[in-house]
This record gives C-alpha cells, sequence and structure tokens, in this order.
C-alpha cells in the first residue's frame, strides 16, 4: 500500500477502533497457544534450567526483532544433551523427554530448520520495537506474561491498540513525550 492510501485508512478505519477499544481493551487472552512440530518448554529451558532469555532471543536489545534461535543454538547443549529416558505432561499432552530431543537432532541431520509457528505477530501496518522497550527497562513480562513457567508460549495480553496506548500513557515522562507516543504516527506509517 502506499503511504498516501495508509493516511486515508487511519480516520476512516478509526472510528472501528475507538468502538473496540471500549469493549476489547486489554482482554486477556485464554489461548493455550499453538501447537508446534517440537513441544519445547520454556518452563524447563528458561524455568528449571535457568537459560537467559537473551541466550536464546539474542537480538532482543539490538534490533527491533527479537528473533527465534537457529538451531544451532539447539544443538550446543543437543549434540551432549541427550535427555532422560522419563514422561512429561505437557500442557496435558504426555511427551518422552529424550524422544521430543531425537526429533530435533532429526531435523539438524535432514539440515531443516524447525517451522515453528509464530504466537505473537502485529498486523503489517502496526510498527513495533523490542529494542526502544527493553533499553527503557520493562521487563519481557510485562508483554509476554511469565513465560518461564509456561511449557507452551501463549499469549497472555491481546496486544491490542488499547493495550498499547495505555501504556504509553502512563510511562511518558513528560508532555512531549506523551503527544509522541499517542502520535497515530508513532505506530503507524
Ligand atoms: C533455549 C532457548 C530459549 C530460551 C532460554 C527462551 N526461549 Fe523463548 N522461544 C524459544 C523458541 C525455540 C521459541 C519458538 C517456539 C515456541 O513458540 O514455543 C520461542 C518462542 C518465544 C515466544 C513466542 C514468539 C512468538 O512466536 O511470538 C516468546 C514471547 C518467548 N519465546 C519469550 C521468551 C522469554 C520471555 C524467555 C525468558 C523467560 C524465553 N523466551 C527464553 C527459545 C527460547
Ligand atoms: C543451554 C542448554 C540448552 C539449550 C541451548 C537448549 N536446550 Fe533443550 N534442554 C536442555 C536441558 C538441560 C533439557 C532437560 C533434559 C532432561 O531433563 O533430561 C532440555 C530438554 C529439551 C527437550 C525435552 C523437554 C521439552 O522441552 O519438551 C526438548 C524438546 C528440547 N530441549 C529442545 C530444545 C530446542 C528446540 C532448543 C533450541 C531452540 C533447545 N532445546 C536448546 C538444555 C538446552
Ligand atoms: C512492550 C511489549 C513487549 C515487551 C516488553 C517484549 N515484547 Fe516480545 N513481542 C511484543 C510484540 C508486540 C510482538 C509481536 C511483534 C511483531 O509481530 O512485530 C513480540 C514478539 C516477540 C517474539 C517473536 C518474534 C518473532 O520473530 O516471531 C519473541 C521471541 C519475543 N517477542 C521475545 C521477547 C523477549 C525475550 C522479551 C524480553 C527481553 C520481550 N519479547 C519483550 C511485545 C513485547
Ligand atoms: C509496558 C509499557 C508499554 C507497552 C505495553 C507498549 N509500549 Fe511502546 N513504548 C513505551 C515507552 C515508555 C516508550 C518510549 C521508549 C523510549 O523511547 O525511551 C515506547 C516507545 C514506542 C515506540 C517508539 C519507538 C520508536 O522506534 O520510535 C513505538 C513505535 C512503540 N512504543 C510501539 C508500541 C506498540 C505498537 C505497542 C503495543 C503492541 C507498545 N508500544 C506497547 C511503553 C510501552
Ligand atoms: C502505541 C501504538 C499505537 C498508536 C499510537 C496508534 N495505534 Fe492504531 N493500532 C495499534 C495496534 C497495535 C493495532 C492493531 C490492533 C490489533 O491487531 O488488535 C492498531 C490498529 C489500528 C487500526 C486498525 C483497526 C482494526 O480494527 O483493525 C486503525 C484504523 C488504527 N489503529 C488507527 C489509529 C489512529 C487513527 C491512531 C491515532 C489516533 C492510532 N491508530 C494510534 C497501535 C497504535
Amino acid at each position: 500500500m502506499s503511504r498516501r492510501i495508509k493516511l486515508l485508512l487511519v480516520p476512516v478505519l478509526s472510528i472501528f477502533v475507538f468502538v473496540g477499544f471500549y469493549f476489547f481493551d486489554n482482554a486477556e487472552s485464554s489461548d493455550k497457544g499453538p501447537v508446534q512440530p517440537i513441544r519445547f518448554s520454556h518452563k524447563i529451558h528458561a524455568g528449571e534450567d535457568q537459560i537467559p532469555c537473551q541466550y536464546c532471543h539474542s537480538f532482543v536489545e539490538v534490533s527491533p526483532n527479537p528473533g527465534i534461535p537457529s538451531m544451532q543454538k539447539c544443538m550446543g547443549c543437543h549434540t551432549h544433551i541427550t535427555g532422560r529416558d522419563v514422561d512429561y505432561d505437557f500442557n496435558g499432552t504426555n511427551i518422552n523427554i529424550q524422544a521430543e530431543i531425537a526429533k530435533v537432532r532429526e531435523f539438524w541431520a535432514k539440515k531443516e530448520p524447525i517451522p515453528w509457528i509464530k504466537v505473537n505477530s502485529m498486523p503489517e501496518y502496526v510498527h513495533f520495537n523490542h529494542k526502544r522497550h527493553i533499553k527503557r527497562g520493562f521487563d519481557c513480562a510485562v508483554c509476554h506474561g511469565d513465560v518461564a513457567s509456561m511449557d507452551q508460549v501463549h499469549k497472555v495480553n491481546n496486544m491490542n491498540m488499547g493495550f498499547c496506548i495505555t501504556c504509553h500513557t502512563e510511562n511518558a515522562k513528560n508532555h512531549e513525550e506523551l503527544t509522541s507516543l499517542k502520535d497515530c504516527l508513532t505506530c503507524h506509517y
């Protein structure tokens, strides 16, 4: 879409947003997340094993996008960690730790990336930048909830426009910043 068409769409569609705003503002999501090709548990990796978020999502502080870790990152451990032959209750589905890790090793052997299904995504017309939020000191949990306690990551907040604007309004340092953080073109262009 050209910039001009986008700018025209903004006022036309905004009526719908403002209606939506009042009814769905910050609604909590109850979705338990997609079924991924590998049942990768954040509760085990980020929780029990305490691997820091940024060890895997390495780009979060330096680029707009945090990145999903590459196979190399997984194999850094799973070349030697083959896992215990024990069952594990993953969100109500029984898996075997060793068998699940074996699947990772199969992808690696075939030189195929794991086709992870996205959990969060902004529509194309919204601009979101992780770096600025992390630099400002916000914890991942403010937006993503306590991921370290989840087997499958799922949405905790519906990150709709109301969610973004509420926090922008509460955290603006001064009037000038408030104006800029509420400006349509800060998030849409
Ligand atoms: C060992 C590597 C690893 C660690 C440590 C890790 N993650 Fe992840 N993360 C992944 C992988 C792989 C995926 C993609 C699969 C999935 O969604 O479950 C992912 C997905 C996510 C997603 C969903 C991405 C999307 O599609 O929207 C979020 C949010 C996330 N991680 C946040 C965190 C947070 C917060 C922490 C720290 C508490 C963390 N991760 C620690 C590997 C890791
Ligand atoms: C820093 C080391 C480390 C990294 C990096 C790592 N893991 Fe693990 N992983 C472990 C440990 C430790 C276990 C637990 C093994 C056990 O309990 O026997 C584990 C368990 C698993 C399991 C079985 C439990 C579960 O989560 O379902 C899977 C599957 C798995 N890892 C996949 C991955 C994938 C995919 C990646 C890359 C995105 C990855 N791991 C990165 C250390 C790591
Ligand atoms: C201010 C809210 C906010 C904070 C804080 C935040 N995120 Fe996100 N995160 C989002 C939004 C919004 C998306 C969807 C972005 C998109 O689709 O462009 C997202 C997407 C992701 C994704 C998926 C990216 C992809 O390429 O699919 C990962 C992984 C992730 N976040 C990890 C983290 C980690 C790790 C932290 C803490 C270091 C963090 N986030 C902090 C809002 C946030
Ligand atoms: C937890 C509070 C919080 C949430 C939630 C939040 N933001 Fe922000 N955001 C901020 C603050 C504070 C700044 C100013 C950061 C700075 O520049 O120091 C900011 C800055 C920005 C910027 C300007 C950065 C730049 O590149 O110019 C954009 C764009 C933005 N946020 C988009 C979003 C979107 C889109 C969402 C919802 C998906 C969102 N934010 C959710 C607090 C938040
Ligand atoms: C802080 C970031 C932010 C600002 C500022 C912002 N928006 Fe949005 N806007 C969003 C997000 C995020 C969505 C996507 C909501 C979703 O997917 O649920 C959105 C969606 C929209 C949509 C599409 C509505 C729909 O239902 O699909 C329109 C139109 C829109 N915004 C107009 C505006 C107008 C007009 C302004 C200025 C008054 C504005 N936005 C300011 C973040 C922002």
